[in-house]
């Protein structure tokens, strides 16, 4: 095998994942998935192969893995499906919605013998690819705090419940914590060697702008790893103001690094010994530490915020062709959703600390 064929399932997000696989040379689009028939309709401009039933694409043989973008609370169960059926998987995140799926999601991992790998892509996110080359190299010495914002007005896209059932509503709207808490916490997780969040806490804001949300319009989860460093996130899917669902910052013993807030501000670093004291540098200064892959993808991808999706399906096809640990394994994937799970527990008991599942 020379290309890894993969098929995609859900015409939405997938499509956009789709188009990336042209830039990743050692994945081919083979198929897209869809029961809706329109939604599948327009994205046969892309592929020549489509499918209305998850059950027929599984079957085909010329298919090796898939890349489930269906709605989160199915991606645990769709994954699952795929594994059995004997294709590696590319997960949109979440993995799981529930500690139940986690729990049957890492069993399906395991009895497959297959891949599985999280397709979380503020982990490629190109500032932050530059920030991960300067922890592997050393710069930052110990990282021991991390933070992230996922703050995206999104309340024009939640309908309300009565309407009908809507997957957004019901795990963004209808659930309290961090549902969604992979985009902040898988980049921090990485920059912290892999560490698991072993207790989380949570606390609300209350909801002031959708009268039926149970969701705070901003909780805060702050998460402790098992030998004591510490990650601050916030969560507001509701609040009236400018967007930031990319901020996050750093702190090492001899570096620290913040993105930017807005108004001209930008991604900025401070690396002792290097940066003048007390000042920043423009992260932009030490683009070197960059993966040579970003190098290779065209400039209008490269300079653009979804432009590393195309390295991680290109991670997750090396680790079938080569048999290797995929760069977000299934540990790595449940390390990563868990905490958002066990932060609606904390939430619910009033911001009482609550302990992580260790996943083996
Ligand atoms: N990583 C990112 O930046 C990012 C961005 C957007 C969405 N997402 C994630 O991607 C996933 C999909 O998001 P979306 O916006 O495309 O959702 P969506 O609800 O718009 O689309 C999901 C599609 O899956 C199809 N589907 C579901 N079950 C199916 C089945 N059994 N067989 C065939 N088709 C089936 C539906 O018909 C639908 O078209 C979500 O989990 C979302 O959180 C991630």
């Amino acid at each position: 095998m020379t290309k890894v064929r993969i098929g995609v399932l859900g015409a939405g997000r997938g499509v956009a994942l789709a188009k990336a696989m042209s830039l990743a040379p050692s994945a081919a689009l083979a198929a897209i998935c869809d029961a809706d028939e329109k939604r599948l309709a327009a994205a046969a401009g892309i592929v020549s192969k489509t499918y209305r039933r998850y059950e027929d694409m599984l079957e085909a043989p010329d298919i090796d893995a898939v890349l489930v973008a269906s709605p989160m609370p199915l991606h645990a169960q769709h994954s699952a499906a795929a594994l059995k059926a004997g294709k590696h998987v590319l997960s949109e995140v979440t993995a799981a919605t529930s500690l139940e799926q986690c729990y049957e999601l890492l069993e399906a991992v395991k009895a497959s013998g297959r891949k599985y790998m999280l397709a979380e892509n503020y982990c490629y996110y190109r500032p932050w690819m530059i920030v991960m080359g300067m922890v592997r190299a050393g710069l930052f010495g110990e990282v021991y705090y991390g933070e992230s914002d996922q703050i995206q007005d999104f309340k024009g896209g939640l309908s309300h419940p009565d309407t009908g059932y809507n997957w957004r509503t019901a795990e963004l709207a209808m659930r309290r914590g961090h549902q969604y808490i992979t985009h902040n916490l898988g980049p921090l997780y990485q920059a912290m060697g892999n560490e698991r969040i072993k207790t989380v806490v949570c606390l609300g804001s209350g909801q002031h702008h959708l009268p039926w949300a149970k969701a705070d319009d901003t909780c805060i989860v702050l998460g402790q790893t098992s030998s004591g460093k510490l990650v601050r996130i916030r969560l507001d899917f509701f609040s009236t103001r400018p967007n930031n669902y990319t901020y996050s910052g750093l702190q090492g013993t001899s570096a620290c690094y913040e993105g930017p807030r807005g108004l001209k501000d930008e991604h900025k670093i401070h690396v002792k010994g290097q940066t003048p004291p007390g000042t920043w540098q423009s992260l932009e200064e030490l683009a070197t530490y960059l993966p040579p892959a970003w190098k290779a993808l065209p400039a209008d991808k490269a300079g653009s915020y979804d432009g590393g999706s195309a390295l991680m399906i290109e991670d997750f096809a090396r680790a079938i062709l080569d048999n290797t640990r995929p760069p977000i394994d299934v540990i790595d994937a449940l390390n990563m959703t868990a905490p958002g799970l066990m932060s609606e527990v904390s939430a619910e008991r009033g911001g009482a600390p609550v302990d992580v599942p260790e996943f083996k």
